[in-house]
């Protein structure tokens, strides 16, 4: 195809780009903190984040200075040789967490293929070649790879694309009983969200948690927490497994990671790590140079106390927003979540209107998310500021208004 110089805009979409997104009407081309402004130079307040990722906001200086200086040293070198930047992160992750050993990878769905392919072959080789059932939750999203959206609960993203990863087995979530009545001594691992995301912003209870890692240690099975996006301090801990004491034998970690430049992690205890040998999994860009030390300077801000002390302190700001304009309005029936991921879920009547409103709340300047098809989703900057909140709430009251009348 012959390229004239046309002008770019949004309708180059829907001819260039494989119809898989239906992107908002708007390109955004410039962001600072939690303002982002399109190509006709219009304003927007993010309460989105990139969906959990821009933790720092939008160019955080701390990060473009860590890419700057990145970028005149050394692009990439491949898995054949190590880096600096790569084992300094790898040091300051397993020394911040549970974990001693880290593979880096580029997205979620790669850290969480790792994750599972890590569970199987741990239990297969260790324990039983008939070891290798998961079992998973509904609604759960852990990625679009074949292995990691049919771990997932949403079938509707894993149909039509023939047969399926087999072994898998899908139960209610936050529901212990039923995990009982499938889990035996052919699993090898049980994986969960803390915090269900894309599912609908619904927290798993702290029992339910307890009640899967007693499971787990029963039945010789590994767990796995996806802590794609509640991890790098989006729930007020660094990651969501430190609010409830149970600890997960292997984590992942993308998203925030890298504050809006691609990097996943999956890390894990040394004697599970133990079970891998050269060879045995890999990746050309994991431990990419450039995305570790933006990683890493990202990281370096996020694990803080008082930054993430802040985290909490920006929930009751968003509750109070939201609780103001639902007391006003009555289109929410519960606001929850933890931190800065929450879901707003509308009442049934309103549930059909998620996209008006979001459109709604554009046309006023603001980006927000869904999550499912009935909640409103908020994952802004880790470190947004009064002002932003309030503006932005305020944008969201009139775009409810407009919906609503
Ligand atoms: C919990 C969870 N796991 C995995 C993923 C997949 O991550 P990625 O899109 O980077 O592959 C997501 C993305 O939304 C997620 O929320």
């Amino acid at each position: 195809m012959s390229v004239t110089q046309t002008p770019i805009t949004r309708e180059l979409f829907n001819e260039v780009i494989l119809p898989i997104y239906a992107p908002a009407q708007f390109v955004p081309v410039k962001g600072q903190g939690s303002r982002v402004w399109d190509q006709q130079g219009k304003e927007y307040i993010d309460f989105a984040g990139g969906i959990a990722v821009t933790a720092l906001g939008h160019c955080h200086p701390a990060l473009v200075e860590a890419l700057q200086k990145q970028s005149e040293q050394i692009w990439h070198l491949s898995n054949i040789y190590t880096n600096e930047p790569a084992l300094r992160l790898a040091q300051k992750l397993t020394a911040a967490t549970f974990a001693d050993r880290v593979f880096f990878a580029n997205s979620g769905a790669e850290a969480n293929e790792a994750a599972f392919k890590l569970a199987r072959y741990y239990a297969t080789q260790k324990i039983s070649p008939y070891k290798t059932k998961i079992i998973a939750f509904y609604h759960a999203f852990h990625g679009r790879t074949f292995f990691t959206v049919t771990v997932g609960g949403q079938p509707k993203y894993s149909d039509g694309f023939g047969p399926k990863p087999a072994d898998i087995v899908h139960v209610p979530f936050n529901d212990l009983e039923a995990v009982k009545a499938v889990i035996d001594d052919h699993t090898c691992a049980i994986v969960v969200e803390p915090i269900q995301g894309e599912g609908g912003v619904t927290p798993a209870t702290p029992e339910f948690l307890t009640g899967l890692r007693q499971l787990c240690d029963q039945h010789q099975a590994l767990l796995v927490f996806d802590e794609v996006q509640t991890g790098m301090g989006r729930t007020g801990k660094l990651f969501a497994y430190q609010h409830s004491g149970v600890i997960p034998d292997i984590l992942t970690t993308a998203k925030a990671l890298g504050g809006g430049f691609p990097v996943s992690a999956m890390l894990t205890r040394e004697a599970i790590a133990q079970v891998m040998t050269a060879g045995t999994h890999g990746t050309t860009f994991g431990g990419n140079p450039m995305a570790c030390a933006v990683a890493e300077a990202s990281l370096d801000i996020i694990n803080d106390t008082q930054l993430l002390e802040g985290v909490d302190q920006r929930y009751q700001w968003f509750i109070d927003g939201l609780e103001e304009i639902n007391q006003q309005y009555h289109l929410f029936t519960a606001i929850r979540g933890q931190g800065l991921l929450i879901g707003a879920q509308l009442t049934p009547e309103y549930a059909g209107r998620l996209r008006d409103i979001i459109q709604a709340a554009a046309e006023h300047g603001l980006l927000v998310l869904s999550a499912g098809s009935d909640v409103l989703r908020f994952t802004p900057s880790l470190i947004i500021s009064e002002q932003d909140v309030q503006q932005g709430m305020a944008k969201l009251q009139r775009a409810i208004a407009q919906i609503i009348g």
